[in-house]
């Protein structure tokens, strides 16, 4: 049988590009040779944003991210994308598991410190020191064997770990225990130069930008600083229009060329930056084209997440029974 493999996003906003070079790219591939399951993970966002506004926002968000893994081409007759909240079973099991974890354990999660400090949360919900705890309902939920997650999630995937081996170890086995799978990319610079392109640090070029907001980013990019004239002799390495073209240019010989000119001092920032974004624009140029048809498929999100619905509650149903079965909760 194929390995099982669960994984993610909060519906917190479009995706960009870093978000392709990080994780998306990755999925298209897994998803030939696993069996994957994609969550929408929209009960999460409420452990940090539970105001009605917020709440009221969650489901043109979840539509937005659906397009946005449709359009990078994650196919849903391949794998199963669903949305969290349709999902309640993954409620009792974190409920269940909530039970196995120390409150203390909870608290040198270092992802809940971080957010806590970056938020700047006072007084931390009950529900956000369970983020991880729900986690791993989630993962746990359709016994996954594997977990796509970035260096800072490791954590949680560690956590839902633990909980198998305790639920295991207690009641008898159930769980495989999960593994990360961490990707080699090195995270993507955001177009200020800054090291991570981030929604709240404003520095993306997203995969729902048209044309010529791509273009308008792409000439506003930091480069060398230490270059002030085109005949100044300028540094690639480091260099975020260079990171882009490496990463997003498929022409890799005017890439080489481009970058033999830049330290010698032949060519331009202009002249570079406009090959980017003619670059980034043929990349996303696919991209669109999917979006655009799946946008035009009346009620097709809903269909999408309507059948990854009735997938996943079957694995939940039959998981729940085998935990409380184990558990000898059930009659
Ligand atoms: N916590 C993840 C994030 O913010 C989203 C997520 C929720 C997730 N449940 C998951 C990721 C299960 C992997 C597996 O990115």
């Amino acid at each position: 049988m194929r390995k099982r493999i669960l994984t993610g996003d909060r519906p917190t906003g479009k995706l960009h590009l870093g978000h392709y070079v990080g994780s998306l790219a990755s999925r298209v591939k897994l998803q030939d040779e696993y069996e994957c399951f994609f969550i929408i993970a929209d009960y999460h966002t409420l452990t940090t944003a539970p105001e009605k506004e917020k709440v009221r926002r969650l489901s043109s968000l979840t539509r937005e991210l659906v397009l946005d893994y449709l359009s990078v081409g994650i196919d849903p007759a391949k794998a199963t994308i669903y949305l969290q909240s349709q999902v309640p079973e993954v409620c009792e099991l974190s409920l269940i598991f909530g039970m196995l974890v120390g409150i203390s354990r909870l608290q040198r999660v270092p992802t809940l410190k971080d957010m806590i400090r970056d938020l700047k949360i006072e007084n931390p919900s009950f529900g956000l020191l369970g983020y991880p705890v729900l986690q791993a309902a989630d993962i746990l939920m359709v016994r996954a064997n594997l977990v796509p997650v970035g260096k800072d999630q490791v954590s949680h995937v560690e956590l839902t770990r633990e909980i198998a081996r305790k639920f295991n170890k207690l009641y008898g086995k159930v769980f495989p225990e999960p593994e990360p799978l961490v990707g080699e990319v090195p995270t993507l610079v955001g177009i200020d130069g800054k090291k991570k392109m981030s929604k709240s640090l404003g520095n993306c070029i997203f995969l729902s930008d048209p044309p010529e907001e791509v273009e308008r980013k792409v000439m506003m990019m930091y480069t060398d600083p230490a270059r002030i004239h085109p005949t100044d002799p300028g540094h690639v390495e480091g260099n975020p229009v260079f990171i882009y073209h490496d990463a997003f240019n498929s022409n890799k010989e005017e890439v080489e060329e481009l970058k033999d000119r830049y330290r010698k001092g032949t060519v331009g920032d202009v002249e570079v930056k406009r090959k980017l974004a003619r670059a980034i624009n043929d990349f996303l140029s696919p991209i669109r084209k999917r979006r655009e048809a799946f946008s035009g498929k009346e009620g097709i999100i809903e269909e999408i997440l309507g059948e990854g619905r009735e997938k996943v509650r079957r694995e939940a149903v039959s998981t729940l029974s085998r935990v409380k079965k184990a558990m000898g909760l059930a009659l």
